[in-house]
Formats: C-alpha cells, structure tokens, sequence
C-alpha cells in the first residue's frame, strides 16, 4: 500500500514536470540565434559560403567600370548618370571593408575623402570641379596601389588608373534622354 502511495505520488510529480516544460528555455533560442548572427557576420575563410564572397580584386574591376562610366556621364553632362557611379562606388568599397577587414585602414581615408568630392562636384554640375576631383580621385587609387600588395604581387603599382579614353560599354548612350 505504501509502494503504491509512493509510485502515485512519483508519477503525479513527473506529470506535472511534464506539463510544466514548455520546450527548451527561451534564453537558449537566443544563443542560438546569436551564434548565427555571429556567423554570417564576421568573414571566416574556413566557411564556403564567406570563402566564395568576393574580396578586393573583384570590387576593384567594380570601381573601374564605375569610374570609367562616372567619366563619360558627366562628360556628356549627364549628372544623374555620374552621380550613381559615385554611390555605386561607395557600396562596391563597403563589401570590401566587410570581407577584407585589413583592407580599411588604407581603404576608408580614399573613399570617405575622394568620393565626397566626386559628388560634390557632380552634385554641383561643375565639370571643371569634377575633373580636379577625379584626377585627385585616380592620384589615390595609383598612390594606394603603390603601397599594398595583392594576391602574389607585393606592389600593385603595376596597375596604374587614368582617365578613361573610351568608354567601356558601347550600348550606354551617356547622354541619357
Ligand atoms: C586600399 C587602397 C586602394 C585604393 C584606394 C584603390 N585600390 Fe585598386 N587595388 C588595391 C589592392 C590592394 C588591389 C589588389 C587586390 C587583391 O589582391 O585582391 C587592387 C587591385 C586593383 C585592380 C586589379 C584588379 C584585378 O582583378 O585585375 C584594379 C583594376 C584596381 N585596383 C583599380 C582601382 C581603381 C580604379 C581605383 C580608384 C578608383 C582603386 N583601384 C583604388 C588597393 C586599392
């Protein structure tokens, strides 16, 4: 009779464990969510999905292509044409900072002192202020480029920007409409 009061009293008591647990605590939930967040927002070379983003090289053949069209849209007075160049240069250079954090310190004084003067200018519609700030703009790629290696060179001087010649789409009308 006891053995039965106690078994009772034994199953009643996992009952209302059972009954009480809602799942697991909330605060784990978080951690996990966390640890992903932590993941998908720190560049880790060891994870396929980070390893295959695109770092430096890629967002520079960018900025040429931007730079090459921002020169030929505001030649042909196309402000509107050369000012997205402009913004789209400054979002080519932000996926840099994030999956080649060491590319910063050299990176953000070009791009937070050349850009703003681009589209300053740009902004202004001033050709002549437009050319200063672009020559000013290409003298910090080419200075930049001394100073950093890349993949196998120790120097990127052996890339050096100037104005463009010829634009590199022959199907953009750089006047617009
Ligand atoms: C942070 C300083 C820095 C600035 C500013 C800079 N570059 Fe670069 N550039 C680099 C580095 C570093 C590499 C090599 C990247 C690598 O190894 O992934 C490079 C590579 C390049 C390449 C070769 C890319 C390839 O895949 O063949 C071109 C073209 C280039 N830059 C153009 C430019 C242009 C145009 C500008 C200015 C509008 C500019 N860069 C400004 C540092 C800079």
């Amino acid at each position: 009779m006891k053995t039965l009061r106690l078994a009772l009293v034994a199953l009643i008591g996992i009952a209302l464990l059972v009954s009480a647990w809602q799942g697991p605590p909330a605060v784990a939930q978080e951690n996990v969510n966390k640890a992903i967040d932590e993941k998908f927002s720190k560049y880790d070379e060891k994870l396929p999905l980070w390893s295959i983003q695109p770092g430096t090289a890629p967002r520079m053949i960018e900025l040429t292509i931007y730079f090459n069209n921002m020169w030929f849209g505001a030649q042909a007075g196309n402000w509107d044409l050369a000012r997205f160049e402009a913004y789209r240069s400054e979002e080519t250079i932000k996926g840099v900072y994030v999956v080649r954090p060491k590319r910063i310190a050299s990176l953000k004084p070009w791009a937070e002192s050349a850009l703003p003067a681009l589209i300053k200018a740009i902004e202004a519609k001033d050709k002549a202020a437009f050319e200063k700030a672009y020559d000013t703009a290409i003298a910090g790629c080419n200075g930049c480029h001394v100073g950093s290696s890349g993949g196998p060179l120790k120097s990127m001087a052996a890339f050096k920007i100037t104005r463009p010649t010829a634009p590199l789409f022959s199907n953009i009308d750089f006047k617009g409409r």
